[in-house]
């Protein structure tokens, strides 16, 4: 396994070529690709990679709220949307790996309240640690996020991990695992629903926070014209928010590049989004994500 770090990106391939790109901005994992080099993530042109905003594409970890700030919950009221992780630098705290046949390499990250400047610390005061793993298997990729209060103080936090996968076009794909699962509409002011004993397509903006009726072990399944590219199985995070911006949205996200790049991407994010997950001084909250090529 060959590792290189640079001052800002962690890589690490595998002996049969399979890669993994790490931004320390965000923990942002840029890039990922199989053994013959085909990426699997999308990344828009315009992502700004310097932490002045978060990286439009690959898969920015959102803590410790999800979207726009919530009035009605005051201790995560000022940030900004989807917090301040995705644009934190992080420290890489190594790698470990295992070679022969079936190689792996497993890359950790971490960020703690000491890593914040002032100005961040002060719109969310707590004691916190995140260990960020990136696991690189050949025919997957895991990435894992630990919280702990490392404070005296409870806090409520929420989380997600927003991954971008390519696909080859957006209106013949199909999401599977979600079928007669509960579901806020995100585009339809907020409205609970209920989705059909269907998979997901897609013809429109489209921008839901689904909690599948089979709990997070069963995969999500991601097909892209007819066959089954990605298999997402989750661990302690019970929300799949599901969004592609179609194009109207896209025009109006600046670093959205270009603009038809919503064909070729769908956002399928694991996260513990409803309501917030309470955590007392010492405790640790583990969410994870298991993604496998099929
Ligand atoms: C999704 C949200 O997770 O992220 C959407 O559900 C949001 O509402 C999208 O538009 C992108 O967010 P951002 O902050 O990266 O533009």
């Amino acid at each position: 396994v060959t590792i290189s770090h640079g001052n800002s990106r962690v890589t690490a391939v595998l002996p049969t070529g399979e890669s993994v790109e790490v931004l320390l901005f965000g923990a942002t994992v840029l890039s990922w690709k199989d053994g013959a080099g085909d990426e699997k993530l999308w990344l828009s042109e315009g992502s700004k990679f310097d932490g002045s905003k978060g990286v439009r594409g690959g898969i920015p970890i959102v803590f410790p709220a999800f979207g726009s700030p919530d009035p009605n919950h005051a201790a995560t009221s000022k940030l900004p949307q989807h917090g301040f992780a995705r644009t934190a630098r992080w420290e890489f705290l190594g790698k470990s790996t295992s070679e022969g046949s079936s190689s792996s390499v497993k890359l950790d990250f971490g960020l703690s309240s000491d890593n914040l400047d002032e100005a961040t610390r002060a719109l969310w005061p707590y004691k916190f640690g995140l260990l960020y793993s990136v696991t690189l298997e050949r025919e997957s990729l895991t990435t894992t996020l630990v919280i702990t209060n490392d404070g005296d103080e409870p806090f409520e936090i929420q989380t997600l991990l927003h991954t971008y996968f390519r696909v080859k076009d957006i209106s013949s794909v199909h999401v599977t695992g979600l079928e007669d699962s509960p579901y806020t509409d995100k585009v339809d002011g907020m409205k609970p629903k209920t989705q059909a004993s269907s998979p997901v397509t897609f013809s429109g903006e489209t921008d839901r926070v689904y909690t599948p009726a089979k709990g997070p072990r069963h995969p999500v399944v991601i097909s892209d014209g007819g066959k089954p590219s990605f298999r997402i199985v989750r661990d302690n995070l019970d929300q799949v928010v599901v969004w592609n911006p179609w194009t109207d949205k896209a025009e109006s996200i600046p670093d959205f590049a270009p603009k038809d790049g919503y064909k070729n991407m769908v956002c399928v994010e694991a996260g513990s989004v409803q309501g917030w997950q309470k955590l007392d001084k010492g405790d640790a909250f583990e969410g994870a994500q298991t993604i496998s090529l099929s």
